[in-house]
């Protein structure tokens, strides 16, 4: 019987808790870009993790709205940080018109975070601004600042609702923080 829960050393966010926290910012998006000159507002959620806090804040946020999903991917070895490589960007032509908010799941090293906030820049979007479920101020290598944050948290290997750990875990309904030896042993 699968029975994610025993891998869990703990429950950090519970559905409740997830609810409550995606009911706020949703809340405070809905008031920010209540007025905008006719602006596009465009949602921008990073695959696969933010996928689950997209589709729950977005169908929170009381304002017209266009989505449009993005993957970012990075070459990564133990003594490179490598480029990040951002596929399927919106093909448009009126992005000085266009309000763009990306959603992530968690910031940690800040890395995808500034990449694709200078990318999206880069474009000629009007603003662009981030809004991310869980912050990981204590795992940054690049400086970054997220504009809105549900919850800061400390150190530790999170998982479900969207996160994953080796592409497991991600459609568990609540974030638990991973069993150190359920890592451990399958990096052995
Ligand atoms: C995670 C998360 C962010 C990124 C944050 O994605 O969804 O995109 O890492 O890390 P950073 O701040 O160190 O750049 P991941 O690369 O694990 O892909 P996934 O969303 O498909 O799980």
């Amino acid at each position: 019987m699968y029975q994610p829960s025993l891998d869990m050393e703990q429950i950090l966010l519970d559905e409740q808790a997830i609810d409550g926290l995606v009911s706020h910012l949703a809340d405070v998006l809905t008031h920010e870009y209540a007025n905008r000159d006719g602006n596009t507002l465009l949602a921008v959620p990073v695959l696969k993790g933010a996928v689950f806090f997209a589709t729950a804040l977005l169908e929170k946020i009381n304002l017209p709205l266009e989505i449009d999903f993005v993957s970012a991917s990075s070459y990564r070895s133990a003594t490179e940080s490598g480029d990040l490589t951002i596929s399927a960007l919106p093909n448009r032509t009126d992005w000085d018109r266009v309000d763009v908010l990306i959603i992530e799941d968690i910031v940690d090293t800040g890395k995808t975070l500034s990449s694709m906030v200078e990318t999206f820049k880069a474009l000629g979007a009007a603003s662009v601004r981030v809004v991310a479920l869980l912050d990981k101020p204590s795992r940054r290598v690049v400086p970054f600042t997220a504009d809105y944050i549900g919850l800061e948290i400390p150190n530790a290997f999170v998982v479900g609702y969207g996160l994953d750990y080796a592409e497991k875990y991600r459609n568990l309904p609540y974030i638990g923080i991973l069993r150190e030896e359920v890592y451990q042993k399958n990096n052995s």
